[in-house]
């Protein structure tokens, strides 16, 4: 069994979990602005109206299909370039200038929300859930700000197992740390692999910031709809947050956006401590992906001959192919999936 097989969510290039993706950057997006996104293969508008709010819009227009970003924002609302036809927050067409009253047109629009800097787009047909967060910072006021943002060559499943790829941080990072991982549910769709590592004497990284701390350092990854991740790094006193906000584009590959994230601290002295938090930290996320950026421009995924340390891995496919699946560009229900194919790997596979 390949855990590339069509039914299969898990790295899989024509279906996604339902949940929250990051759309683009909040600042990109001034009041009264109108950008094209075009998000897991569907085309959107989304703008800025007056009062502030982000508003996610079917692209096309139910008049002639132009493209709504070819459009003004009027209000909360949009107009359509070509003929004039306006759309209010909810999609409802609410101006035909020619006619005296509007046809009872509408178009779909999608909850957003914004988060770590981002613009968030939640991608299903139900009520959205939690918005992805770093587990330790649920109710924390926060510093921020946008990394790299970047494109890879492999599907964002794949490329989140790294970070739980236990083996591969003695093999490409030199980091010579025990690491095994506990996992934990906090929900149908974040799952976290936890823990304390040990040792790293030889390590650059590790002798780098091991002035700040004893002996343990925190490793923790909590995964979102199985396309964003978060980690958090470091000993107790100073955590490190990256969040690694993925979507899958064209063909089954990743466009990504990493955020760095900080508690916010007081006054002009916590100001300035915390930009130096945000670089120190984008340092490290710089380290831990420079090792990686050639295997994931090659990689032909499929976990045949899975080891004891690769048990967080496989843990993480059920963990996918558990949740509930979209269809690329239609953004349709996935009908017809046996159980069989939720439950790949068979736990007989697990070591
Ligand atoms: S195509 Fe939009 S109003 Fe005609
Ligand atoms: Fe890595």
């Amino acid at each position: 069994m390949s855990p590339n097989k069509p039914h299969s969510t898990f790295n899989n290039s024509t279906q996604f979990i339902e949940g929250w993706y990051w759309a683009l950057p909040s600042k990109e997006l001034k009041v009264g602005k109108v950008k094209a996104v075009t998000l897991l293969g569907r085309n959107l508008a989304i703008y800025r109206g007056i009062s502030g709010q982000a508003i996610a819009i079917d692209a096309y227009c139910p008049h002639m299909g132009a493209h709504l970003a070819e459009g003004k924002v009027e209000g909360d609302g949009i107009r359509c370039f070509f003929h004039n036809w306006k759309y209010d927050a909810e999609g409802i067409c609410v101006d035909i200038p020619s006619l005296e009253k509007p046809l009872s047109v509408c178009i779909k629009t999608w909850e957003t929300a914004e988060q770590y800097g981002l613009i968030w787009v939640w991608v299903g047909k139900e009520k959205p859930d939690l918005l992805p967060f770093v587990p330790e910072l649920e109710q924390v006021d926060c510093d921020y700000s946008l990394g790299i943002r970047f494109i890879k060559n492999c599907h964002p499943n794949v490329l989140l197992i790294n970070a739980i790829d236990a083996h591969h941080f003695n093999t490409v990072h030199n980091l010579p740390l025990e690491i095994v991982f506990e996992s934990q549910e906090l929900n149908p769709n974040a799952i976290t692999f936890s823990n304390t590592t040990k040792g790293g004497d030889n390590s650059r990284l590790i002798n780098l910031i091991r002035p700040l701390y004893q002996n343990e350092v925190t490793y923790s990854m909590c995964y979102w709809y199985g396309s964003t991740g978060t980690v958090t790094l470091g000993p107790d006193f100073l955590h490190f947050y990256i969040v690694f906000a993925l979507r899958m584009i064209e063909g089954g590959k990743t466009e990504g956006q990493t955020i760095i994230i900080t508690p916010k601290r007081s006054g002009c002295l916590g100001w300035g401590i915390n930009r130096g938090l945000l670089w120190l930290t984008q340092q490290v996320g710089n380290y831990f992906s420079k090792g990686d950026t050639q295997v994931f421009q090659t990689i032909k995924f499929d976990i045949k001959t899975p080891t004891k340390a690769d048990r967080s891995i496989l843990e993480f496919i059920q963990h996918v192919n558990r949740q509930k699946a979209l269809t690329w560009e239609t953004w349709d229900v996935v009908e017809n999936v046996e159980n069989s194919d939720r439950t790949y790997p068979p736990t007989s596979l697990v070591p």
